[in-house]
């Protein structure tokens, strides 16, 4: 691996920060949201009812435990760190005229720590989350409105911290909104019974491409040394059988994935966007000077998201689930206590893939393995977790390595525990360092290394020779 091959972490400020109603923060879509299990929906009310509770409020509380949680990713050596900033922490209800400076400092403290180690930070500007308030008073992402206001936003977090912030993700899983049942997450939108879903849906698209195009336009102009990315939940799909018609339907499962991408990395819609819009018989509003935005404001990087990998087939024999997305069942793959399928390979072929098509750096922003962990003896005996990341890691290095794809770095979700975005639960984990929180928030909060933290020490220590 090259020597300045970025390893570390990522998180997203929702499930991880808390702090909800501290340091003048608005309220975030998150904060109305509850906890759900495995399989279920998670429950969205209009305001937060005393009676419930909220996981984001608390979250594992890196508002109050940055110092400890920084050194304890220093600790491990990491080189990166993937964040995301609340939005609702700098302008509180999305439109205010002035941001929140207490917020800006709560975020000049988080970098400022990082940089003490010598750890980049990679910025998230929407990881699944908005101003409460925008839902209210604008429909969230299905009003024009979205764009002028996140790009103005982005504008001052990337005008404040442009010394200290080099790399840019603009929306997290951008084609998510195209996958989940109801995009509360990726733009605050719930759908009525009424209404045309698909339209709602490819202009939220449409708004959220622009305004990524727009954030890194007006990016580049405030410091050129801005590297760009997007992020892509991609799901590495198999056909059930070599029957042309599997192989036609695993073709038309990637038009969605490759959708988003298209336009981020080309600056257009190519014809791959254009069958699926066709396909979906979407009609939405492109304003004139959309297309300029659109070409100039293409990305530098592409980065993506990579757990697992699903089967589409005309007769796929049992449903598996996945992140999102779900598929058919492969009948080779181990499941994790979730259901989602595990497949290492999959990561080296979604590599190749995505460099094979659009020929710019590749950046793993998020890979991991949820599961149930025992605290024993102060630490959490994880061999499945290293298992897991030994895999990926290992097909992470054959893909850069023999294949020649160009990859930079890799952040594993996510260091310190945090709760699923998914479902809300505390008891899927994924961290190198185990929080003492349970389902119902209860607990001390104390951290506690697991055994996979020591392992990633000495996969960064090594650059990953040592696995
Ligand atoms: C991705 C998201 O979908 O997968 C993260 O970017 C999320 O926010 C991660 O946490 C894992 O999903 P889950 O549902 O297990 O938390």
């Amino acid at each position: 691996m090259k020597e300045d091959f970025l390893w570390g972490g990522a998180s997203a400020a929702n499930q991880y920060e808390g702090g909800y109603d501290q340091g003048g923060r608005g309220l975030s879509i998150n904060d109305v949201e509850l906890a759900a299990s495995h399989g279920h929906e998670r429950m969205i009310h209009e305001n937060i009812q005393k009676e419930y509770y909220y996981p984001s409020h608390q979250a594992t509380d890196f508002y109050h435990h940055y110092h400890e949680d920084i050194a304890l990713m220093a600790k491990m050596g990491f080189q990166c760190y993937r964040m995301s900033i609340c939005w609702s922490r700098i302008y509180p209800h999305g439109d205010d005229e002035l941001p929140n400076e207490e917020g800006l400092k709560f975020y000049d403290c988080i970098f400022d720590e990082l940089l003490k180690y010598g750890i980049e930070p990679i910025v998230t500007l929407h990881h699944f989350e908005m101003p409460l308030a925008l839902v209210k008073k604008y429909d969230g992402w299905r009003s024009r409105k979205l764009i002028d206001l996140s790009v103005k936003y982005a504008k001052t977090v990337m005008q404040r911290y442009q010394h200290k912030v080099k790399y840019w993700i603009t929306f997290n899983e951008i084609n998510s909104l195209f996958i989940a049942r109801t995009p509360w997450h990726q733009a605050g939108i719930v759908y009525h019974e009424d209404e045309n879903k698909t339209d709602i849906m490819f202009q939220a698209a449409h708004y959220q491409l622009v305004a990524s195009a727009k954030t890194i336009i007006e990016g580049r102009k405030i410091n050129p040394r801005f590297q760009f990315g997007n992020m892509i939940l991609y799901n590495c799909c198999y056909a059930m059988t070599c029957h042309p018609l599997d192989q036609m339907m695993l073709h038309n499962k990637l038009l969605p994935i490759y959708y988003f991408s298209d336009v981020q990395v080309r600056g257009y819609y190519t014809n791959t966007c254009k069958a699926y819009q066709k396909r979906m018989n979407a009609h939405f509003d492109i304003d004139e000077e959309d297309a300029d935005i659109l070409k100039e404001g293409t990305v530098d990087f592409y980065s993506f998201s990579y757990y697992s990998s699903l089967v589409e087939g005309r007769e796929t024999n049992q449903s598996a689930d996945g992140n999102l997305l779900d598929g058919g069942r492969n009948p080779y793959l181990k499941t994790t206590d979730w259901g989602w399928q595990i497949d290492p390979l999959g990561l080296r072929l979604s590599l190749n893939y995505i460099y094979d098509r659009y020929q710019i750096p590749l950046f793993v922003s998020e890979n991991g393995l949820g599961a149930i962990d025992q605290l024993e003896n102060q630490t959490v005996y994880d061999d499945y977790r290293i298992d897991y990341l030994r895999q990926h890691i290992q097909c992470l290095k054959e893909a850069i390595e023999e294949d020649y794809v160009d990859c930079f770095g890799y952040t594993m979700w996510s260091p310190i525990d945090i709760i699923s975005a998914g479902t809300g639960e505390m008891k899927k984990r994924y961290g190198f360092v185990y929080v003492d929180y349970d389902d119902l928030g209860q607990g001390t909060g104390q951290r506690y290394p697991k055994q996979s933290f020591y392992w990633y020490q000495k996969v960064i220590q090594t650059n990953s020779e040592e696995l």
